[in-house]
């Protein structure tokens, strides 16, 4: 059982769940923009839909959740793309929050489909929906149980183009860790133990989970490290080139609440979540500290001299690399590349560049382009000036 009811959960705008709608959103229009520019159908899947609107009984506000955000952007992909077409495929299980999705998708047409039950039941139709046209899917379930890694390969693991959002949310592994005894079985004096173990290991595919949740030398943040590394290896795999998880935050300084997990088949996808979590970290540090306008101007100041600063590192190790490599250069790619771990989701991906022609122009780099401020491709050779 989940901790948050479903009915309960569009009841309450959480200060955190503007981020995944925010990156949700934002992402949409580029992918859409890109994917469609090759196939006349594109489809956002939505396996987890909700309500379509959460309703904050404190506040009174409303808030688009993800299937009215998709809508949205299929309506408008339309005027952009008036003989192409985005398509939103829902699925919501609780005959409430259906019914009351279903009246909000009613203005959108035939640009949004709504499978009412549990997605399992629905995999089948929406894989024939969908064909091979580009798609993403969106994975947003409340607890882990409900996405079980062989149902979930039916989709995950389809021939198309396909961009990936899933929410993870490792607290119910944590309780069940709980429960386990220290070699990993599941202890028989719990009630619901031997079930607990038996539904995670439906969601990883596998019970290798089992060895780090009782390793007591791991503290959580190791641990979900690890579900995380478990996932794209055993769910994930390597269908997918490139694989993310941001942790979702609702303060810059708080504790991950749940994981926001990305995967696509193209660096275009992976470099946009890059440029989002900058951007929500960059919002986060702002907003946590936003008690009084001129804490705001003095946030906005800390954020903009940790940017000065990480650009300066990025300098700094981009020599370091050309220095280190025989021949004293690199193509650009290659050079991104290996940049990409350290400064993953704190750079935005625009500035390896900017900061190459900032060296260029000093004289330390060499470009193979002459034109010092053209923008540099990935297969042009960088080298130590
Ligand atoms: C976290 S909420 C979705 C929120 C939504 N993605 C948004 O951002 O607005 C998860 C939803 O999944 C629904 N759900 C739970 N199990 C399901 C299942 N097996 N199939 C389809 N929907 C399910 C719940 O009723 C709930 O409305």
């Amino acid at each position: 059982m989940p901790a948050t009811l479903p009915s309960d959960f569009f009841k309450q705008y959480r200060p955190w769940q503007w981020i995944k709608h925010m990156i949700l959103s934002e992402y949409l229009v580029p992918w859409s923009m890109k994917v469609g520019s090759t196939s006349s159908s594109i489809f956002v899947v939505d396996l987890f839909a909700g309500a379509g609107v959460y309703e904050d009984s404190t506040t009174g506000k409303e808030f688009p959740g993800s299937p009215l955000i998709a809508a949205r952007r299929a309506r408008s992909y339309l005027v952009n793309r008036p003989s192409k077409k985005m398509h939103v495929i829902c699925v919501e299980k609780d005959k409430q929050l259906a019914e009351k999705l279903g009246q909000r998708l009613k203005p959108f047409g035939s640009l949004a489909t709504l499978h009412r039950g549990g997605f399992a039941e629905h995999l089948d139709a929406v894989s024939e929906a969908i064909g091979n046209s580009p798609a993403l899917l969106l994975i947003d379930p409340i607890g882990l149980t409900a996405i079980p890694a062989k149902e979930c390969a039916k989709l995950l693991q389809r021939v198309g183009k396909t961009d990936v959002f899933v929410i993870l949310d490792f607290q119910y592994i944590h309780r069940t860790g709980g429960q386990l005894l220290s070699g990993g079985a599941a202890d028989p004096g719990v009630s619901g133990s031997a079930a607990n173990a038996a539904n995670i290991g439906a969601f990883f595919g596998g019970d290798g989970w089992r060895q780090v949740a009782v390793d007591p030398s791991l503290d959580k943040e190791v641990r979900e490290d690890k579900y995380i590394g478990m996932y794209f290896a055993g769910v994930l795999g390597s269908r997918y080139r490139y694989q993310c998880a941001y942790p979702v935050k609702r303060r810059h300084d708080a504790p991950a609440r749940y994981w926001l997990v990305h995967a696509s088949d193209h660096p275009d996808g992976f470099w946009l979540m890059n440029d989002e979590i900058v951007k929500v970290d960059e919002r986060l540090v702002v907003l946590s500290n936003q008690k009084s306008s001129s804490l705001h101007d003095f946030e906005q100041l800390m954020v903009d001299a940790a940017r000065a600063d990480l650009r300066a590192k990025l300098k700094a190790a981009i020599l370091e690399l050309l220095e280190q490599t025989t021949v004293k250069r690199m193509r650009f790619s290659a050079l991104r590349s290996e940049l990409l771990d350290p400064y993953f989701g704190k750079v935005r991906s625009g500035v390896y560049a900017a900061v190459l022609k900032e060296l260029v122009n000093e004289g330390r780099v060499t470009r193979e382009n002459p034109r010092a401020n053209a923008a540099i491709a990935d297969q042009e050779w960088i080298g130590l000036a």
